[in-house]
């Protein structure tokens, strides 16, 4: 019998992350099943308690419930713990271990698919919601000269920078408006609003972009109004499908303890 991964949410038919994980287990030789659950919006502990029930050995948490699967867990790692969310449960008994992996995902495709240190550069982070949250701390660890937190709402980002916990190597982020960034310039700008779903345009100048910069959204699969803003001003823009893979490899490895090869992958999934 194998063992048997979900990812949860909702909605969820259109998860990548079955896919993913099936190839991951046909090229490690695993022996996992991985499907996905749409849960009713409050009912992510009896979807969990019975998936546990029949022999789960773990989920992926995706949209609305990343911040609920840290309540429903008795130990949280410290990047769940930061991020205030976790998008990977592993099962053990009684016992039930929240991590996120999100933030790991993002810096590994920068730095390794992508190839750009986030260490020494001064990097703009937009939002200030739960996407931001669960990105802030790995990247403040990577060791930035600067990290900006801009927000449309001011308070928010205020509040994310008061709440950061042991600012990574010493660089204690910042936060500002958005009409604040004319004058400011960045190596690395992140996309972790949520605009890019909505089609909605950031009112964000140009100017932030360095001539050498890289513009990232952490959405995937869509032609965002922020990836076109970097691509006119001639800036290399990426979205976030590598993010997804690799958060995806990540997680695989807390539970196997063996990390895929994400590379076949991320180019097939760019392929398709
Ligand atoms: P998520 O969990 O995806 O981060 P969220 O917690 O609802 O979702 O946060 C959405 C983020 O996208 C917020 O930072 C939001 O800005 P506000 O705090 O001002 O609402 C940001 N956002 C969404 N639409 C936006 C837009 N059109 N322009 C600028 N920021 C936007």
């Amino acid at each position: 019998m194998p063992d048997r991964y979900a990812v949860v949410g909702h909605p969820v038919t259109h998860s990548r992350s079955p896919w993913i994980h099936a190839c991951f287990a046909r090229a490690t030789g695993e022996d996992i099943e991985y499907q996905s659950i749409d849960a009713p919006p409050d009912g992510l502990e009896r979807t969990l308690d019975a998936f546990r029930a029949a022999g789960g050995r773990g989920v992926n948490v995706t949209l609305p419930f990343k911040e609920a699967a840290c309540r429903y867990a008795t130990e949280l790692s410290a990047r769940a713990r930061s991020a205030q969310a976790a998008n990977t449960l592993s099962f053990e008994g009684a016992r039930i271990r929240a991590d996120n992996t999100d933030g790991a995902g993002l810096l590994r495709d920068l730095t390794v698919n992508l190839g750009r240190a986030v260490a020494s550069q001064h990097v703009l982070l937009l939002g200030a919601g739960g996407a931001a949250r669960g990105v802030l701390a790995p990247l403040l660890e990577a060791g930035p000269a600067r990290l900006v937190i801009a927000n449309r709402t001011l308070a928010k980002a205020l509040a994310l920078v008061a709440g950061c916990p042991g600012a990574g190597r010493g660089v204690r982020p910042e936060a500002l408006g958005y009409e604040a960034l004319s004058g400011e310039s960045f190596d690395l700008v992140i996309n972790a609003t949520s605009a890019g779903l909505t089609g909605a345009a950031l009112a964000l100048p140009a100017s932030v972009f360095r001539r050498e910069a890289l513009a990232y959204d952490m959405v995937y699969g869509r032609a965002t109004a922020f990836l076109a803003l970097a691509r006119a001003a001639g800036i290399a823009a990426h979205d976030g499908l590598g993010m997804l893979v690799e958060q995806a490899a990540e997680s695989f490895y807390l539970w196997r303890g063996v990390r895929p090869d994400t590379a076949a992958v991320l180019a097939a999934l760019r392929a398709h």
